[in-house]
Formats: C-alpha cells, structure tokens, sequence
C-alpha cells in the first residue's frame, strides 16, 4: 500500500516508518519543517510539506494513499497545559483525511491513549471494549474514528501505553528522568502504588502495520507490553540510572516536582491488549520499560 502518515518524524514514525518500508508498503510522510523531511527521505519515504492544520493538503494526501496513519500530535499545547486546543486540532485534521476516504473501505488507523481509561476504569483493568461516550481530550476523536466504520472508512484506533526505547527522547518517560535530575531526587506521589502500562516503539509500530493491513473497520487496539507498573517501581529505576535517590511527594508538591507530568504521575492506569492479541496476532517481543531502563541508555 502507499500509505500517507501525519507524524512521521517523531518517535513512533522514526519505527512505523521503517516497519512500513521493510514489509512492502510505500511511505508519503507529512513534514513541517526541513529537518523533518530530510529524515523521512533519508529513511526512504515520499514527503509532503505541510502542518496538521493545513486540512486541504490533509485532505488531498489521504484521497491519493491507499490508507493513512495519523500519529502526530501537538505536543507543545500538551506541555503549556492547553489540551483543548490540541484536541480540536486533532480532531480537524482527523476529519479532513477521513471524509476523503469515505466510502472507499481504505484503512485509517488513528492515534489514542491507554491513559483516557484512567479516568473512568477504576478498581480494574483496562481493555479494548471500554470507551466512554464523549467529551474531552481522545475521547472525542477515538469516537469520531470508530465512527467512520459506518461511512465505508476501514477505521481503528491504536492505544498507547508509555512507548519507550532508544528511539524515545522526548516522551514522558525522558521528562520523568529529567525532573528527577533538576529535583535531585526521583519522585512518586503518595505510596506509588498507581501504575502506568507500556510498550516498546518497535512492537508498538507492529501493531500499527497490522492494523493498516487487516484491523476490521471500527476496532480499537491496545498497544501494551507492560500491563502495569507502580509509579514507585519506576522512580526507582530511575533513581539507579541517576544514582539518587527516591522518595513519595505530596500531591500538592506533585507540580512543583513533575511540572506538566503531575496529573499524568497520579493516573492508575492498568491495561490489557488480550484482545488486541488475539484479533491480529500481535505478540510483544522487544525488552519491557525497567529492562530498557535497566540497559542506561536513557541517563546517557
Ligand atoms: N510516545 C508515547 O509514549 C505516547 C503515549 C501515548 C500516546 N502517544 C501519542 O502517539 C502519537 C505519536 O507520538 P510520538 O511519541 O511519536 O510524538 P513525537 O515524537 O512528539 O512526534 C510528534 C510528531 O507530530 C508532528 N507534529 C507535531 N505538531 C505538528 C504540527 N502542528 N503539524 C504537523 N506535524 C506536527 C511532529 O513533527 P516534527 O518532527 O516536525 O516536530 C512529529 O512528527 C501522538 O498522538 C502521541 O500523543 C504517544
């Protein structure tokens, strides 16, 4: 397939490109800058230049592809706290590439969020058949996507979990290591008990490809490796790779502490990709979060 990805220079295109690439398909990559559109041709892909709020190139790109990945995002909105803007721009560019394949049961796999579940899973784990009906940041936009199964779009969401890896440098897990380095110690709020779930970025960037090639119109997919690990067990690592130490803050102290990760740090957020295993043969194989930040290379 020739396939158009918003995002395609960021962490998760730098392994859903190279995924594409090596098992058949063609890649048209959406760049805004030049930086980013020398990566996608040194990696081997098509680029059109553009930025996610140019909805008319969206639009034309993904009319031209046999199918679309969207993965980017505006995290700069996300870390000055403005999450509903970048979710209006999310869900615009969405629908511009997604009425242009109505009709035409070409696939578009979009982009979530284990962490949406967070706010209304509680006292279990999450899976694939939980969503909620609407209102606020990914809820919106997964809905909209599943949606479009009923207007001939082979739509499917992919949620994220923690994606971490050597290809990982500026996610949240680099932002927990760098407060941890300014704070002098690594921080958890109260016992650490809540738990975060995470994938590796090249398992993850599988499971986009099989979606792209054979997720049923309208599914939503779990990417997850980790089901879940205690925030405490993560600051820890984190403690050993920096060699300081770690101790429970205050959820009052958590913004002083983790700056923009402080609502993220208190979600207990326990998730399973049974389902998603079973629907496309999807099996995790590369190395778990404390394994990865175990090896060191996230403190070079
Ligand atoms: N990584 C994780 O742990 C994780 C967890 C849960 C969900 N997610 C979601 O997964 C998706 C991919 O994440 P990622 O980790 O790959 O993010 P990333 O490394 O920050 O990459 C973001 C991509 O979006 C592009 N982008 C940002 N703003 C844009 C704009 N205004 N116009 C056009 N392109 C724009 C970036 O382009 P430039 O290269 O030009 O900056 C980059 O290619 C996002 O939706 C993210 O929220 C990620």
């Amino acid at each position: 397939m020739r396939v158009f990805i918003t995002g395609a220079s960021g962490h998760l295109g730098s392994a859903v490109v190279p995924e594409l690439l090596q098992n058949g398909h063609s890649v048209l990559g959406l760049a805004r800058s030049d930086d980013s559109a020398k990566k996608l041709t040194d990696w081997g892909a098509e680029v059109v230049r553009g930025d996610l709020d140019d909805l008319d190139r969206l639009g034309a790109a993904a009319a031209a592809a046999d199918g679309v990945i969207h993965l980017a995002f505006r995290h700069d909105l996300l870390v000055s706290g403005d999450l509903a803007t970048a979710a209006e721009s999310d869900l615009a560019a969405l629908r511009a590439m997604a009425e242009a394949l109505v009709g035409s049961d070409k696939p578009l796999v979009s982009t979530s969020g284990t962490g949406m579940l967070a706010a209304f899973v509680h006292g279990r784990t999450g899976t694939e058949a939980d969503f909620a009906p609407g209102g606020g940041y990914r809820i919106d936009a997964e809905n909209y996507v599943v949606s479009m199964a009923d207007k001939g779009v082979r739509s499917s969401i992919v949620r994220l979990p923690q994606v971490h890896s050597e290809l990982d440098h500026s996610g949240f897990i680099p932002s927990l290591i760098r407060f941890a380095r300014q704070n002098g110690f690594a921080g958890y709020i109260g016992d650490g008990s809540n738990r975060w779930p995470a994938v590796h970025t090249l398992d993850a960037a599988r499971l986009y490809r099989l979606a792209l090639e054979s997720a049923p119109a309208g599914s939503r997919l779990h990417a997850v490796g980790d089901e879940g690990i205690e925030l405490r067990v993560i600051a820890e690592a984190i403690g050993r790779g920096l060699d300081v130490p770690t101790r429970s803050i205050t959820t009052d102290e958590a913004p002083q502490y983790l700056g923009f990760l402080a609502t993220f740090a208190a979600w207990d957020n326990p998730t399973s990709a049974t389902r998603t295993s079973e629907l496309l043969d999807w099996h995790p194989t590369h190395p778990g979060l404390l394994a990865d930040l175990a090896a060191g290379f996230y403190f070079g």
